[in-house]
């Protein structure tokens, strides 16, 4: 079989100073796949996704993505990160955020179609600065996908997000999956979590489990997710 892992992280650790942030983490992610990163603030799932997009360099182990030993400057353009933390330029437009990414990336004829997937199409010459924290939120992920990308790397999408549109991302999410397009998607919200196709469990920067949703159930031996994640981080947690 060839391999087809959009990202593969083998043994990977990353400290700050004495601070083991990640220990030892070998996670796989397949092309097309949606992966969910779950895990309670402080366990590493925004170090993992910095380590995934090469914005961090592990002190130890091998992080591939989409086929490159990372980091790698060459891979980014087929990346597209949204952060935790809206990383959006203030003083400027909604329109002229979205058309910024896309132009870094070779991409003008996406922004339409990107504003109009997150609803901000007739907001688009708002000034950024005076958008509520939900808009940002969407502003954000229209800048992390307006190019394309093979790989989306979601810290934590929906946080700020009201019901209905969230339920709108994650049909995007899923067409964007069925189109080939592998997404990584951190979140502490359980709901969130049955809508991927595989979980890791991240807590004290290690991986305490693998699987599907159901997986996961059988595991913690609970039909409620979040049962199941306290029971499997209970187990095995320090
Ligand atoms: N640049 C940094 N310098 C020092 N400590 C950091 C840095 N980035 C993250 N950490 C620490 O690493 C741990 C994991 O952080 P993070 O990956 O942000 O967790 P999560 O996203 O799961 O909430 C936390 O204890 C955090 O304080
Ligand atoms: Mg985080």
């Amino acid at each position: 079989m060839s391999d087809t892992y959009a990202v593969n992280l083998d043994d990977v650790s990353k400290s700050f100073g004495a601070f083991k942030a990640l220990n030892g983490v070998t996670l796989r992610v397949r092309q097309g796949e949606i992966y969910g990163l779950l895990g309670p603030n402080g366990a590493g799932k925004t170090t993992l996704i910095r380590l995934i997009c090469g914005l961090l360099e592990a002190q130890a182990g091998k992080v591939t993505v989409l086929g490159q030993k990372m980091p790698n400057v060459s891979v980014l353009r087929h990346i597209g990160y949204m952060t935790q933390q809206a990383a959006l330029y203030p003083a400027i437009s909604v329109e002229e955020n979205v058309s910024f990414f896309a132009a870094i990336n070779g991409a003008e004829e996406g922004v339409r179609e990107a504003l109009e997937l997150v609803q901000l199409w007739d907001r688009r010459g708002s000034v950024v600065a005076t958008l509520s924290g939900g808009m940002r939120q969407r502003c954000s992920l229209a800048c992390a996908l307006v190019h394309k990308p093979e790989l989306l790397l979601l810290d934590e999408p929906t946080v700020g997000i009201d019901p209905q549109l969230r339920v709108q991302f994650w049909d995007y999410f899923r067409r964007l999956a069925a189109a080939g397009t592998t997404l990584v998607v951190s979140s502490h919200v359980m709901d969130e979590a049955d809508r991927c196709q595989r979980l890791g469990l991240i807590q004290y920067g290690r991986l305490l489990a693998e699987g599907s949703p159901a997986d996961i159930r059988a595991q913690g031996g609970s039909r409620n997710l979040e049962d199941a994640f306290l029971a499997l981080a209970g187990s095995k947690g320090s």
